[in-house]
């Protein structure tokens, strides 16, 4: 079992405390959940292409006991308001009241429909580190979390891509968020100082060592106050589909925009008749195809070209499309201008979240400072900012 730093044996203590205080017994196991940080390629995965994210070391912690009965009660130290949540563990419906709880009853529901259906229920405290609406996947940090503890508890017997296709399967009919796959594969599949190339028309991946010299991984929070962001993304989700089915009338053996060449894509594209879902598929097109061309540039050590097709990914983001708005914008302009910013990019499905930069270690403490002083002079509120250590994916602790 993977040995506990101080700061994590501090996170543990104290939620056992309060497991206690909670539930009047002694916690027994305890588990992390990543988050996920996104390197390149965006909006891709539900168009059959590629991505390549990473496990970070922020994530939610998790200390558990079984139950007697069929019952589950959740807690968790960062949203004390919220108080204790139960739920059974069959028969679930999605319910706005349950809160955060609905990720964890989600997963308990296409488990149980999909044949592994739990024997009792648990008490439970949850500890997050992943700031919320940051983008960095706590959903299914979460979600694969209570897929890891349900298939270990009962011995299902499943491996992580299952339980990483049925976490998937929880947020999109149960919880109705229309994702694709990237988010609850890095949380699962996580390495850690690894990125994953993961192909999502076949599921195949690799990973990739991260050994950056001299650099970091900087994320940058907007602290966008929550956006509109799922309908906006389900939009982007049809335009793509319709484009595709454009594509098909001149191609019947397309599958996905993930299957194209740039080249290929711009003899077709006048099949497409909208010039906003042009737009939209070249970028879904264009994205897979830089994602290849970053992976390869950064696997023969040629950090600079990866962050120039880290910015290149943005402008696409940003033109064809335009899902990072004012605030993540802010962000990586002045990212851009400054000594040592290797490239900067908005991660994750955008509107609002964060922003990836990969900075020169010497360069970090002026990155902090200048960026937060002209985000907050233009926004009005300041950033955060997390150096991330790439981590393993979800699994038990003690
Ligand atoms: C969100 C979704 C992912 C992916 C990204 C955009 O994080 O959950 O499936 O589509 O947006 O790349």
């Amino acid at each position: 079992m993977a040995q506990v730093d101080q700061e994590v044996r501090a996170y543990l203590d104290e939620m056992k405390k309060v497991f206690k205080e909670k539930f009047g017994k002694d916690a027994e196991r305890s588990y992390f959940s990543p988050g996920r940080v996104n390197l390149i390629g965006e909006h891709t995965d539900y168009n059959g292409g590629h991505v390549f994210p990473c496990a970070i070391s922020l994530g939610t912690y998790a200390v558990v006991a079984d139950r007697a009965d069929m019952e589950t009660r959740v807690y968790s130290v960062n949203l004390a308001d919220a108080g204790v949540i139960e739920f059974p563990m069959t028969g679930l419906v999605y319910e706005k009241a349950k809160n955060w709880a609905n990720y964890f009853m989600g997963v308990v529901d296409v488990f149980e429909k999909a044949g592994h259906k739990a024997g009792h229920g648990f008490d439970i405290v949850i500890h997050g580190t992943l700031p919320g609406g940051a983008g960095l996947s706590s959903s299914a940090s979460l979600e694969v979390l209570m897929s890891v503890i349900l298939n270990e508890t009962f011995g299902f017997g499943l491996d992580m891509l299952e339980m990483v296709k049925l976490s998937q399967k929880a947020e999109n009919q149960f919880v109705g968020v229309n994702c694709g796959i990237m988010d609850q594969f890095a949380v699962g599949m996580g390495k850690k100082d690894c990125a994953m190339l993961l192909d999502c028309n076949t599921l195949q991946y690799r990973y990739s060592k991260i050994a950056l010299a001299d650099a970091s991984i900087v994320i940058t929070n907007t602290n966008k106050p929550h956006s509109l962001a799922s309908s906006a993304y389900n939009v982007r989700r049809a335009q793509c589909e319709h484009a595709l089915n454009e594509l098909k009338e001149v191609k019947p053996e397309l599958n996905a925009l993930g299957e194209l060449s740039n080249e290929a894509f711009n003899q077709i594209a006048g099949a497409i008749s909208e010039p906003l879902e042009r737009q939209r598929a070249r970028h879904a097109v264009y994205e897979n195809n830089r994602t290849l061309e970053a992976v390869d540039a950064l696997e023969k050590n040629d950090v600079e070209k990866f962050g120039k097709l880290m910015n290149e990914s943005h402008f696409s983001l940003r033109d064809d499309y335009d899902v990072t708005g004012k605030e993540l914008d802010t962000l990586a302009e002045i990212a851009w201008q400054i000594p040592g910013v290797i490239g900067s990019r908005m991660t994750g499905a955008g509107f609002g979240g964060s922003t990836v930069s990969l900075v020169k270690n010497d360069a970090i403490e002026q990155f902090k400072k200048t960026v937060a002083e002209g985000y907050t002079k233009k926004i009005g509120y300041a950033p955060s900012f997390y150096v991330a250590n790439i981590s393993e994916g979800t699994h038990r602790i003690e």
